[in-house]
């Protein structure tokens, strides 16, 4: 067990403050969540040594209250001949009062071939993890070294697991295994089929919300178009029925959980209240370089999210609990925004803040709003309303992001949204989180006034304004 902590705080001006992210090295997806013994638990991939994918550990961080985090001791090492290349993503479960971890040991031969093992490891106290060794033992045939992060779960006297598997044609899929104990598991089936050029399915997630079963995974897509090869790395979700007996998941369409430029690997927990929450990564496993680097870290996690269903749609609705974050309120009366015109919102507080807005404009109506705009740098979210079209637009080069647009097909009146701006990120809920969008960002200059700009008449309504501040708790 390594002596390391995780979130003391670092001079930098893009350091978050009400997210969780590493005090160096690099941070990529969260994992076994749970709320174990009166506390909320959070580990995450971690690399101390750099900020770039290699040597994954298991960092740990907890709560009573999902908002005032306490780093706690490193959970796992990659010191095993099973986890030599890193321990990779998995869950965390209770087991007769321990707290077990179910992780992917990763292990590189000098050929650069991989090799997966499921392994389990074991605490009593919560804060100290002894290693029990792989429970499968390297991909079951059929299978390539593609095979990882298993999140398991018990039901009607048995432990299941979806797990992320790339089939030896290539393509992926995710499978589900058994286990009377946790330590003897058996596959029964694969639950996806994939779609083409899909070559895997990682980090996959299958939970009961409001009597349906739904899956939330990353799908990784590989195409070559004359000649160039394009790569896309998407985390989504499918509503359906699991039938457990037959190992069967009969489900809808796979729809993407975000829109924005970071959002990746999500994990979900069980709450005491019965709530599922969600928790993704802000980053993506092919980008940039982040300008964070320079001061020694990179990456972090999304505030957490409260997921409900609405038919075929799962909303993802900002956690409660940030509410205690909320200093003063900056009111501001309602505002009509002439065709052709702009308005000035207040002038946002220096650090994290919320803003809270209700619009209304017809269908068709286009207009912009800019979150952050400089001659530098800028973010936006622009509405086409002949498309029906959302778009986040960010342009900051010094992260080397060149008015990079991304969005997506709405077929509904935008009425409300949501913003959560930290020091480096923007997250934004439509319509009480029917569609999100997740970035990072790196303002260059201090506090500025969000504008709407409208190309046809829009009125904002109920806009409250509040800095976000953590207190002690
Ligand atoms: C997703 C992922 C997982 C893997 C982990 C390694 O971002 O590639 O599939 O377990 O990251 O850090």
């Amino acid at each position: 067990m390594l002596d390391r902590t995780v979130l003391d705080a670092i001079e930098d001006p893009w350091r978050q403050s009400f997210h969780l992210c590493p005090a160096r090295g690099l941070m990529n997806d969260p994992n076994g969540l749970i709320f174990w013994q009166g506390a909320y638990h959070v580990f995450y991939q971690w690399n101390p040594d750099g900020c770039v994918h290699q040597n994954k550990h298991w960092a740990h961080a907890r709560s009573t209250d999902l908002i005032h985090w306490e780093s706690l001791p490193v959970a796992l090492a990659p010191d095993a001949v099973y986890d030599a290349h890193g321990c990779y993503s998995g869950c965390a479960l209770d087991f007769d009062g321990a707290l077990l971890l179910l992780y992917s040991g990763n292990v590189r031969d000098e050929a650069g071939g991989r090799s997966s093992y499921q392994c389990l490891a074991r605490s009593r106290d919560g804060l100290h993890f002894d290693k029990l060794g792989p429970v499968i033992d390297g991909s079951p045939s059929g299978y390539t070294g593609h095979f990882r992060d298993p999140k398991a779960w018990r039901e009607a006297g048995n432990w299941y697991a979806v797990i992320g598997a790339q089939r030896e044609d290539l393509s992926g899929t995710v499978v589900l295994a058994t286990s009377p104990d946790l330590h003897d598991w058996k596959l029964i089936g694969e639950l996806i089929e994939p779609e083409e050029s899909c070559y895997m399915y990682e980090c996959p997630d299958l939970f009961v919300l409001d009597g349906c079963s739904v899956m939330t995974c990353c799908k990784q897509t590989q195409e070559v178009r004359a000649g160039n090869i394009y790569r896309e790395d998407v985390a989504g979700y499918m509503i359906g029925q699991m039938d457990l007996g037959h190992a069967r998941f009969s489900h809808g369409t796979f729809r993407q959980l975000d829109h924005g430029f970071d959002f990746y690997a999500p994990q979900t927990l069980l709450d005491p209240a019965g709530r599922r929450l969600l928790i993704g990564w802000m980053g993506l496993p092919t980008q940039p370089e982040t300008p964070t680097v320079a001061s020694g870290w990179t990456h972090c996690l999304t505030m957490p999210r409260e997921l409900t269903l609405e038919g075929e749609r799962l909303l993802q609705r900002p956690l409660r609990e940030l509410k205690h974050l909320r200093g003063d309120e900056i009111r501001m009366p309602d505002v009509e925004v002439e065709a052709g015109t702009a308005i000035s919102l207040p002038q946002v507080p220096e650090g994290a803040w919320e803003l809270d807005i209700s619009i209304e404009a017809s269908i068709d109506a286009d207009w912009v709003l800019h979150i952050y705009s400089g001659e530098d740098q800028s973010l936006s979210l622009a509405y086409e309303g002949g498309q029906g079209r959302l778009s986040l637009v960010r342009h900051c080069p010094a992260a080397g992001q060149i008015h990079e647009r991304k969005g997506c097909d709405i077929g509904f009146r935008v009425e409300r949204l949501q913003l959560f701006v930290d020091r480096s990120s923007v997250e934004i809920f439509v319509n009480n989180g029917i569609e999100v969008f997740t970035t990072r960002c790196y303002p260059t200059s201090g506090p500025s006034s969000p504008r709407l700009t409208a190309a046809q008449s829009v009125a904002l309504h109920d806009i409250h304004l509040w800095p976000l501040a953590q207190r002690p708790a």
